[in-house]
Order: structure tokens, then sequence, then C-alpha cells
């Protein structure tokens, strides 16, 4: 396996924003120079295939002459080598031969399913993070694809929003260091190889902070939350090289992120340089108009494009508008060059001028989709995405235990581990947790398998709402003779699938159905119980977590889930997973995260008048960083290399970590850093360093973090990106909410 990684990792060197290259540039010119109007929009413009077409076959009417006549620049949901060479064959037809540019969600995996973005941000392991993302881009430019419309980089602080599964958490620094790994591993080091295919930093910006967590809400937020919270992953990703970007759906401030000309071209294009191109998400140029800052169509492409959103997905304005907004003088025909020329610079980047069929090759497709080390690689990922959230000594399980009943409504689903945004994943084609335990355990162990009940009644996928079972009871009985006498019970619970992603935003983040009820009986004859739960979203789980003696986070794992989680339970796997996002107590916590403000009335007072509630503790249940091992680690206090460090200067902050229980662990050391006085007020903490270290028994390292004066910067009161002189708290820890901290200061 490790052979396998650092062969990906060795033909990924790190990727920048690539300089302009004065060769694609003056091709990108002359091309330019050809066009006209019409064909300029035409590159502009992206349409989805219909969902019931297969080919181009069926495709006819308006948006097959719209291809033939060069009216089309890109176009999304075409997969396969097959199809996608077909649909080229018509575009290269037109005037110009400008090949399309096909984009597709390849969110966690193509054929081969990967952990959801949310889970292997758990891993805290940027290698692993990076390898899934460059296999799923091997298999989807096999499958003729040039574009992914990943990674979603969306800070998300509420357990509500059904979207928070498909980015890294709560967290802008983890994000960050997160977002440039997908682009690195997405996009390798050079996008015009067959393997590599040109990453979407998506949703630019704040989709992530709707209000009350209700997916496509409004979003108000200051300058300083947007550059010190929001922004920075973006930034990362344009750092790191990212070919484009994806508009959001949200509104700013009055202003939705489509119209925003502060984001695209002041901050994306201005500040960062940002020379690839910005994509809207569906149709939102067009909602413009219900957003109520455009009067129609016409106005809403004005405004879009004036704004600096490149290409309009599939609202279809551009079209039917920008030439002649820019005939009449309203749109600057400059404006229209630029963004075309970003979209052509992409696709000479991509290879297309040399080849626009060199992605689409079923030879290639054949071999790759589902290759044995993808599956391998699947495997490691979704194991180390796995958080041990309590363990009370009944886990690790013996490989040789008599019986070990396999109960719940997830435990013998091979659907719902594919999770959402599941590329082309064959539905059902996930190794079940069921399958997991009996490929594990040897032939002398009586697996019983019971489910209890279901979670969902009817169809689970699709576009469709889910409807809960809440009366149906009636595989209780059987369930809990499955249990009684069993040498342990590993009980499977949490969301199906689809219950998380777009669309899927909940006021209740508690278990659906009748799951609770079903674990209550289950431990009325057996308290020797493993709750194994699978879930996109963090979900309030107190009395579960209180009832039972170990407790597995298993996410949506991916192809391979029933597998990794074996590894873990049976301890072929020591976790060392860490939680990216913070568990509430109660949904009425949420917007819940780490590193919050202090408020002028911190608490706790005896009197009722500080910032608290009267019901809930304000900590969370699960903390941001938490994760268990089946060794323990000790950390010494922190030793800080100066007291005070200089503008432009570094610190270094070392702690020994020593492996204190009886079996090899890893353990990722976190380090925080809280600014005590700043010209705006500071956050509690924010992570600034992790390091993932293995430790024999009884074995002890010093970690060594580098924290510069730079890395204490943020936006201040007069708007500059600085670290102002003054006191620092350092803290090092297990989690953000168990470390040790000294002080520095910062002159
Ligand atoms: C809408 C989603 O918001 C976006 O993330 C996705 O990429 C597009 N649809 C295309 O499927």
């Amino acid at each position: 396996m490790k052979t396998f990684l650092a062969f990906l990792l060795a033909a990924s060197p790190l990727l920048a924003q690539p300089a302009a290259d004065p060769r694609i540039e003056s091709r990108v010119d002359a091309l330019l120079a050809r066009m006209t109007l019409e064909e300029k929009v035409g590159q502009l413009n992206q349409y989805s295939a219909r969902f019931d077409v297969t080919g181009p076959a069926q495709m006819q009417g308006d948006r097959r002459e719209h291809l033939v006549s060069g009216r089309v620049g890109s176009m999304l949901n075409v997969t396969g080598a097959e199809a996608t060479r077909q649909y080229q064959e018509i575009a290269v037809t037109s005037r110009l031969g400008i090949p399309l540019i096909f984009g597709f969600d390849v969110i966690h995996g193509y054929k081969t399913s990967f952990p959801i973005p949310l889970a292997e941000a758990a891993s805290w392991d940027l290698e692993a993070v990076e390898t899934s993302a460059r296999i799923a881009a091997a298999e989807a430019a096999a499958a003729g694809l040039h574009w992914t419309f990943a990674p979603m980089v969306d800070v998300a602080r509420d357990a509500r929003w059904g979207r928070i599964m498909e980015g890294a958490g709560e967290d802008p620094y983890l994000g960050s260091l997160v977002a440039a790994a997908r682009v690195r591993g997405f996009q390798g080091g050079d996008l015009a190889a067959v393997d590599t295919i040109a990453a979407c930093a998506k949703h630019y910006a704040a989709y992530g902070l709707a209000e009350a967590g209700r997916d496509y809400n409004t979003v108000d937020l200051s300058e300083s939350t947007l550059r010190n919270v929001v922004l920075p992953p973006f930034h990362a990703a344009v750092e790191a090289g990212v070919a484009t970007l994806m508009n959001s759906f949200n509104e700013i401030g009055g202003t939705p992120a489509t119209a925003s000309r502060h984001l695209q071209r002041t901050i994306l294009k201005g500040e960062w340089g940002f020379d690839g191109f910005v994509v809207s998400d569906w149709g939102s140029i067009g909602e413009l108009v219900p957003h109520g800052v455009a009067a129609g169509a016409r106005h809403a492409a004005l405004l879009a494009l004036t704004a600096g959103s490149d290409m309009d997905m599939e609202s279809g304005a551009y079209l039917a508008h920008l030439a002649a907004l820019v005939e009449a003088g309203e749109v600057d025909a400059a404006l229209v060059d630029d963004a075309v020329r970003r979209v052509l610079r992409v696709k000479h980047r991509l290879g297309l001028f040399e080849d626009p069929y060199r992605y689409s090759d079923p030879e290639r497709e054949k071999r790759v989709l589902l290759a044995e080390p993808h599956l391998a690689a699947a495997r490691d990922v979704a194991r180390k995405s796995i958080v041990l959230l309590k363990n009370e000594g009944l886990l690790p399980l013996a490989k040789d235990l008599g019986t070990i009943a396999v109960i719940g409504p997830l435990a013998a689903d091979t659907d719902s581990p594919l999770g959402n945004w599941r590329g082309r994943a064959d539905a059902g084609s996930a190794v079940s947790l069921l399958e997991g335990i009996q490929a594990a355990v040897g032939p002398g162990v009586t697996v019983r398998h019971a489910e209890g009940a279901p979670l969902v009644v009817g169809q689970s996928s699709g576009f469709a709402g889910l409807k809960f079972n809440t009366g149906d009871r009636s595989g209780f009985a059987e369930a809990v003779e499955a249990a009684r006498g069993a040498d342990v019970v590993v009980f499977a619970f949490g969301e199906v699938g689809y219950q998380t992603g777009e669309g899927r935003s909940q006021v209740d983040v508690g278990l659906k159905g009748v799951q609770e009820d079903l674990l209550r009986a289950i431990l009325e004859v057996n308290g020797k119980v493993v709750g194994v739960m699978m879930n996109g979203r963090p979900l309030t789980i107190g009395a579960v977590a209180e009832s039972v003696a170990a407790l597995v986070e298993a996410w949506h794992l991916g192809s391979q889930a029933g597998h990794a989680i074996a590894d873990v339970l049976f301890g072929d796997h020591n976790p060392s997973g860490k939680l990216p996002v913070s568990f509430p107590r109660h949904v009425g916590q949420e917007p819940l995260y780490y590193n919050h403000k202090n408020t002028g009335r911190p608490g706790p007072s005896p009197m009722v008048f500080w910032s608290h509630y009267a019901d809930v503790p304000n900590t969370p249940l699960f903390p941001f960083g938490h994760g268990l091992s089946y060794t323990t680690f000790s950390y010494s206090e922190p030793r800080l290399s100066a007291e005070e460090i200089e503008r432009g200067g570094e610190l270094r902050v070392e702690v020994t970590v020593t492996n204190t229980g009886e079996r090899a662990g890893s353990e990722v050391a976190q380090l925080y850093v809280r600014d005590l006085v700043g010209s705006t007020t500071r956050p509690v903490k924010e992570l600034k360093g992790f390091r993932k270290v293995d430790l024999a028994p009884d074995e002890a390292r010093t970690v060594t973090f580098t924290l510069r004066a730079d890395d204490l910067a943020f936006h201040t009161a007069s708007g500059t990106w600085e670290a102002e002189p003054g006191e620092f708290q350092v803290f090092v820890g297990t989690s953000s909410a168990d470390v040790k901290s000294a002080k520095f200061r910062l002159r």
C-alpha cells in the first residue's frame, strides 16, 4: 500500500498558481481575434446533459444546433469515454472547432468511492486526502472528464446545513490545508496529463454560513468574518493553482455572490491574481431575478458578467442576452474578452487544443475504473477517517469471540456508505459493515444479523425528500433475540447516504426514526454494545453516547466502508481520526464552533447574566479535534524557544508526546493560539498547526511546531492583514478542549 501511495504522490510535484505561459497566451489572443461576438458568448455558456440522455443520438433540437454553431463552451453531467467523445465530435465541427470542457461533480471519487469529504478531513492526513483526489481524478479523466466541481471549501459551522458533508468542517486552517491537498490531488503537476483534471474551489463565497443552516438561505457577514474565516481556504486553493472557482447561490449582505464584484473582481482576480475562470452555480445567474436584484434575465446577465462571473451554468442568460448587451454598449466588450480568454486558457492548459479526445479512451476507462489499487487506497483512507469517540475498554474486539450480533438499520446497508454526491459509484456497491465483519472474523465465530427497523420507508435516493420510519417496530423482537447472549453487539445507526448533501438541511439533527428505541430495547438484554455511527453531519447523540460502551464515528466511508470499519473494530488499524467539526449537545447550540469569540460576558458566573443557555451547557458533546486511540498519550507542558518574538520572526513550540498505553498508535498533536488583545475581537482559540506522530508503547517523541509571526496575522480593524504586537497564548494538546498552554509576546 505504502509503495502505491508513494508512487502516486511522487508523480505530483506541488503545483502553484501557474505563471502565464506566453505560448498559451498568444494562441488564446490569436483565437480570440478570429471569434465573432456570438462565438465568444458561446464559450461562456454551459449546458447540462439531460438526465435521461445517454448520448448525443438523443440530443436533438436547439442544444445540438448550439453545439454545432459554437454556442456551447462546456457541458456538465456527460460522463464516459464514449459519450464525451460523441459530444466532442459534434462540438469540433463548429466553425473554429473549439473543444468543449466536460465538468462533473467528482466529490469523493468517481467510480471507486472514497469517504465523504467531511470524513476525510477527520483523518487530518493530507497525504491521504491528496491520494483520494488523485485517484478520483485518474478515474474521472479516464471517463472522458476534464474538470471536477470540487473541492468544496466552504467553512461550515452549522450541523443543520446538509452540505456540511461536502467540506472539511468548521476550521479555516484545517480547511485551507485540505483545500490545497485536494487541488494538488486533482490537478497533479500537469493539467494536460491524461490522469489529471482541473479542480474548482466552491462555493465562492460564504455558502456554508446560510442563516439557520437552511440551504440557499441569506448570509450576512462582516468583512472581518469574510476575510478571517470564509476566504482563507479559497485563497489556499488559488495559491495551490486551482484552475477554476464556482460562485455561490447565497447573497452576502444584500448582494448575491454571483453579482458580487467585490468577491470576484476585487479580491479573487485583483488581490489574488487568479487567472482561471469562475463558473456560476447551477442557474445562479437566473436566480438574480428572484433574489430581487435583477429585473429579468437580461439584467441578470449584465450584473453577473460585469461582476466577474465568467461562465453561465445552465441559466441561458448569457446566451440569450450578452451579445445584445455588448452591442447596446451596456456591457464592455473587453469584459467579455477577459472572460473568454480565461476559459480558453484553461482549455489550453488541459491540452484540449492538441487533442480534444485525449481524455476519451474507452480502453483506459476499462482498465482504470475500480482498479484494485484504488480499492485498497479507498480502504486505507477510510480507516484513517474513522474517529473513536468513546471506549470503555470494549474495543478492540477479539477475532475469536463466540457470537457477534450486528444489528441496526445501517448494518447491512451497501448503499448509504456511498453518501451523497457519489459520482458514478454504482448504487449498492459499498461493502456493508456486516460484510466487513464477516470477512474479518475466523470461521468459528457466529455472526448474527438483524435490521431491527428500517430507517427510511420507500425509496431513499434521487432528488425526492426522505420519509423516515416512525412507527414500524415489528423487527425489534428479532433484533433483541439476536442481541441476547451475544459476546458483543455492534449497533449500526445514523443517517442514510442521501440524508445529507444539497437541499438536505434539517432543523433537528437527532436520530431519525425509531433508532433510539431500538437501541434501548437491545440494551435491556445486552450491555456490551459498540455503536457504529454512519452519518454526514454532527448529530445530537448524547443519550446514545452515554448508554453504549464504545462509540465509533464511521461517517459515510465509501466503497470499502465495511472493511475499513472492521479493521478498526478488531484492532488491525488503531484509530487516529479527530473531529473536524464540533458535535453539539442540542441543536439549539448551532452554529457551534470551537473558535468562537469570548463575548463581554464569558462567565461562568453564579448569576444568570452571562452568555449561556439556562438548559444546556455551552460546551459541545464532542469537541473539535477530539478522537481517541486504543492506546493513550500524555503531553508535557509546551516549551517555547523564546518569551518574545519580533515581527518577521518565528517561535518554536516543543512538546513531548508519550505513548502511555500498551499498543502502538498515532496521535494528531494540535497547536492553537489566542491573540489576547486585538484591534478587533479575536477567537478564544485558533488552530495553527498539527502533526501526526506514530508512537510505540512507552515511546516519547518531541514534536516541534514552528509558529511564524505571519501565522498570527488577521484582518485588522484598519483593514490590513497583519499580526499585531501584544501577548499571545499558545496551546498544545489532543483536542481543542484538552490542551496545555504557555504565553509569549509579539513585539
Ligand atoms: C449545484 C451545486 O450547488 C454545485 O455544487 C454543483 O457543482 C452544481 N449543482 C452542478 O452539479
